[in-house]
């Protein structure tokens, strides 16, 4: 049998880590985990109950009561669960967006998520994206695939995805969201989003999903042969 690698895809918010992690999980029969899905989830817990989540001091008190996992929903995909429920409908919106990024710097809750997330990867068979995942998460990832893609591009597509769900967003309030979200997490002084020279880089702003996958499964192979 072929052996198994652990794939990190790290990146700045909204270029399609999540859409190129899940096909090649899917291809390779790997796990996917979707690490930001952890992070608005717990910044929903914050939210729900009301704890001001620019008050560190608070949010690393309230974590005490949350509990992220994972389950299969009846079509076999994951869905993240916060205190044994599936909240993956309710992460999505841009009232998580506008501060999850502001409680995705606390140590305390970026300490519990990684320890969560480095027990998945213990197995190998992983596809996990994120901000982190090369670098802290899985530093010894087999692949390690930095994703890119112009700020238009970014806007645009996220805009789409969120109206086909019937939100009620501009286009100028993504935008300002992805660039607020990008300098905190690219800035933070826990975990910051940084590309190292171990990383291969997918710009992805004039590729389509087909020719991504293409390139990035070149890169599995390779990976896989050299394990
Ligand atoms: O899908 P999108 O690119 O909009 O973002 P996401 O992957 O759902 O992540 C949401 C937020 O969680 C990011 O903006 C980061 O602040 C935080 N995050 C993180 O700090 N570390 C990770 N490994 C993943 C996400």
């Amino acid at each position: 049998m072929q052996k198994k690698i652990n794939i990190a895809i790290d990146g700045y918010s909204s270029c399609g880590k999540g859409t190129l992690a899940k096909a090649l999980a899917k291809s390779l029969g790997y796990v996917f985990i979707d690490s930001g899905a952890m992070y608005r989830a717990v910044t929903l817990f914050m939210l729900r109950e009301g704890v001001d989540v620019n008050d560190e001091d608070a949010v690393s008190l309230a974590m005490e009561r949350v509990v992220v996992g994972f389950e299969k929903n009846a079509e076999q995909q994951s869905e993240v669960t916060l205190n044994g429920v599936s909240v993956e409908s309710e992460i999505r919106n841009i009232e998580v967006a506008s501060k999850v990024s502001e409680v995705a710097k606390i140590a305390v809750v970026r300490t519990k998520m990684v320890a969560l997330q480095q027990a998945i990867g213990l197995n190998k068979g992983v596809v996990m994206d994120g901000r982190d995942i090369g670098t802290v998460v899985f530093p010894d990832a087999e692949l390690k695939i930095f994703m890119t893609a112009s700020q238009d591009v970014r806007a645009q597509r996220r805009f789409a995805e969120l109206l086909a769900k019937g939100d009620d967003v501009t286009l100028e309030d993504i935008a300002k969201n992805l660039e607020h979200r990008d300098t905190i997490d690219a800035n933070r002084e826990n975990s910051p989003l940084t590309m190292t020279s171990d990383y291969r880089v997918l710009d992805n702003s004039h590729l389509d999903r087909d020719a991504q996958f293409a390139l990035a499964m070149d890169w599995v192979e390779t990976a896989i042969q050299g394990v």
